[in-house]
């Protein structure tokens, strides 16, 4: 089939195979076959009617995307399966489809994890490329002054590299601490409270409240929700999907 039908490497991203990148090396490296023949680069295929195979095994097609908003609570691990036998994100929902998180909260941070079996959006969110921005709740130590929300939104240094701009909003201020809206395009590990270290204010609690488009809004600890189709046209926009 040629001219017709939907490039390989796109049937195969949204079969939640892997992101399109992965599958491009996948198909360079004659890995994909199609109805039994090596597969070619921008070759297209009726994913209703043709076989693809990787490494010699069928790839089912056309499987649903789905995409699920959980607020992480804290002590739970974002892995699929974790060696040292913590419970993770995967152990506390309940999700009819094999779905794996976008991106990490570390174990002690709380609020909006992505759990999709879309490959290609994760890639993209997840890619520092697109800038998809991250909103993050911060109570942070001590009383932090304009000079450090100056700091923080104008870049500050880590280890590795200057943070990029990103929007620092001072919502609460006592000499107990401080509360701070941070809007992140990076995701570096641990970046936030990275930088907070860096400005001399260490974060005591952490919760992301949004990943582009979409929003924790009052959605309970613990639970899920299965985004909308707006919210899910939304995020792809986002990352120009
Ligand atoms: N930045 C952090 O420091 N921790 C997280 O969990 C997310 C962003």
């Amino acid at each position: 089939m040629s001219g017709e039908g939907q490039r390989l490497q796109k049937v195969l991203a949204r079969a939640g195979v892997g992101s399109r990148r992965t599958v491009e090396e996948w198909i360079s490296a004659g890995r994909i076959s199609v109805n039994g023949s090596t597969a070619r680069l921008g070759q297209r295929i009726d994913p209703a009617s043709d076989v693809v195979e990787l490494d010699g095994s069928r790839v089912p097609l056309g499987a649903e995307l789905v995409h699920y908003l959980l607020n992480k609570p804290p002590g739970v691990v974002t892995s699929a399966a974790d060696p040292e036998g913590r419970r993770t994100v995967l152990d506390i929902v309940d999700i009819p489809v094999r779905v794996w998180p976008v991106g990490r909260l570390d174990i002690d941070t709380e609020g909006a994890l992505l759990l999709t079996n879309d490959g290609e959006l994760t890639f993209r969110l997840t890619h520092p490329s697109y800038e998809v921005p991250k909103t993050y709740l911060a109570d942070v130590a001590g009383a932090l002054g304009a000079r450090a929300v100056k700091e923080l939104s104008r870049g500050v240094p880590l280890e590795d590299g200057m943070t990029k701009p990103a929007e620092a909003t001072l919502i609460e201020r006592s000499t107990g601490g401080s509360l701070v809206r941070l809007t992140i395009t990076e995701g570096r590990n641990h970046q936030v409270k990275r930088m907070f270290d860096a400005v001399g204010h260490p974060v005591t609690r952490l919760v992301r409240i949004g990943v582009g488009p979409v929003s924790l809004g009052r959605l309970k600890p613990g639970t899920v929700r299965r985004l909308s189709m707006a919210d899910v046209r939304a995020l792809y926009r986002s990352c120009n999907l």
